[in-house]
């Protein structure tokens, strides 16, 4: 397919996508990340399932010079552009570093691209843009506004920063992906996702309550006006995730132009439901308790995937029952995350 430098790609939803470019024999792939948030040793892991080992920078997005040379060296033919811290909490006690990171990261990985004439990207957007919206199914017309958070805000102006470069040179194909919540594991086992510290997303969350690293969940809020009382939203399985980067990239490439797409299943879960899901695969369930709403959750949105399934052909093709079950797979396998530091 082409020549791609993934950064971010040691993470979560990067190193997915990477198992999938080197799917294609013909796709050359490159990961540029300062290993911030992620382990060496998931390109072990991506070694193990492809067979490939995919090329490695470690370098931050920050350094123009680094980025420079990698560009120069590598000479893709287009950027995925994963990397970035995305914790909505720790933005709000730390915006300066999540405008740093993120949006003069961005920015230094866009001249750098211009620099060397790589004029294809695919980014890591968040359905976070739409703020709070005017119905729970969102499509792409809602409109974006100012982020709820700084995490939020770095997005829009990332976005924003894309479109004008895009406006100004209109060779640059820009296709925008706005995640609605990433979830699940690779089938294999060996890849997953490995939060620092104590998560704060549900998910992770819950995997680790099943193997005993975290007495019980607390379930925050369950006096919503929705059926079961808990809040709605659009999970979608991270392999479904990495498979809408291969189409979103191979449109960009095709098909120049500025692009801004949902990726999520369309259709709203509970937490309830994510929580019932996954007891019913376990010998012994989690414990959960009911407790307070969490400040700021907004009680139910789901993505409007038509835009993606008619322009990209892009489906989801994994339930609820293979997310719980892939996600119990890797902790179980897995219980303290990736090997090494
Ligand atoms: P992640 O933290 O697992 O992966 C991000 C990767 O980027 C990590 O490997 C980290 O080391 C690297 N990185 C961070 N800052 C860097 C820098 N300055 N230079 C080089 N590398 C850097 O996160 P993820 O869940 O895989 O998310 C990937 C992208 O998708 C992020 O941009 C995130 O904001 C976006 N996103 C994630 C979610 C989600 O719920 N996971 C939802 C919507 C959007
Ligand atoms: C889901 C539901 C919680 C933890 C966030 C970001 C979003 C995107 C994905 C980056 C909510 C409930 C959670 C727990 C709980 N990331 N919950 N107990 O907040 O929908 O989205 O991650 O772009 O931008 O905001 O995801 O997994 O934190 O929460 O009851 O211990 O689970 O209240 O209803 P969220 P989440």
């Amino acid at each position: 397919m082409a020549n791609i430098l993934v950064t971010g790609g040691c993470g979560y939803i990067g190193s997915h996508t990477v198992v999938e470019l080197l799917g294609d024999p013909s796709c050359q792939v490159t990961i540029l990340d300062n290993l911030s948030n992620s382990k060496r040793s998931v390109l072990d892991r991506i070694e193990r399932i492809t067979s490939r080992r995919p090329g490695f920078v470690q370098a931050d997005i920050r350094d123009g010079a680094a980025l420079s040379r990698a560009l120069g060296e590598i000479r893709p033919d287009a950027v995925i552009h994963f990397a970035g811290l995305k914790a909505v909490g720790e933005s709000c006690q730390k915006p300066l570093e999540y405008y740093d990171n993120n949006v003069c990261g961005s920015l230094r990985l866009l001249e750098a691209m211009r620099e060397h004439g790589v004029k294809n990207i695919v980014f890591s957007s968040s359905a976070t843009v739409y703020g709070t919206p005017a119905n729970p199914r969102i499509p792409e017309t809602e409109p974006v506004k100012r982020g709820n958070s700084p995490y939020a805000q770095t997005k829009v102006d990332i976005e924003w920063m894309l479109e004008d470069w895009h406006r100004a040179d209109s060779s640059v194909s820009v296709c925008i992906l706005r995640y609605f919540n990433p979830v699940g594991a690779h089938q294999s086992g060996l890849m997953g996702e490995d939060p620092l510290g104590i998560p704060n997303n549900l998910m992770p969350y819950i995997a680790q309550v099943s193997v005993g690293r975290l007495p019980h969940l607390n379930i925050w809020g369950n006096d919503y006006p929705t059926p079961d009382g808990t809040c709605i939203r659009d999970y979608i399985h991270v392999v479904d995730l990495a498979r809408g980067h291969m189409a979103a990239l191979s449109h960009c490439l095709n098909r120049p132009g500025l692009y801004a797409y949902n990726l999520g299943a369309g259709r709203g879960i509970s937490v309830q439901q994510i929580v019932d899901a996954y007891n019913a695969i376990l010998e012994k369930p989690i414990s959960y308790v009911y407790g307070p709403r969490r400040p700021g959750d907004i009680a139910e949105y789901y993505a409007d995937a038509t835009k993606a399934a008619e322009e990209l052909g892009w489906r989801t093709e994994h339930g609820v029952e293979d997310i719980v079950r892939d996600t119990y797979r890797w902790q179980k396998a897995n219980p303290e995350g990736y090997p090494g530091d």
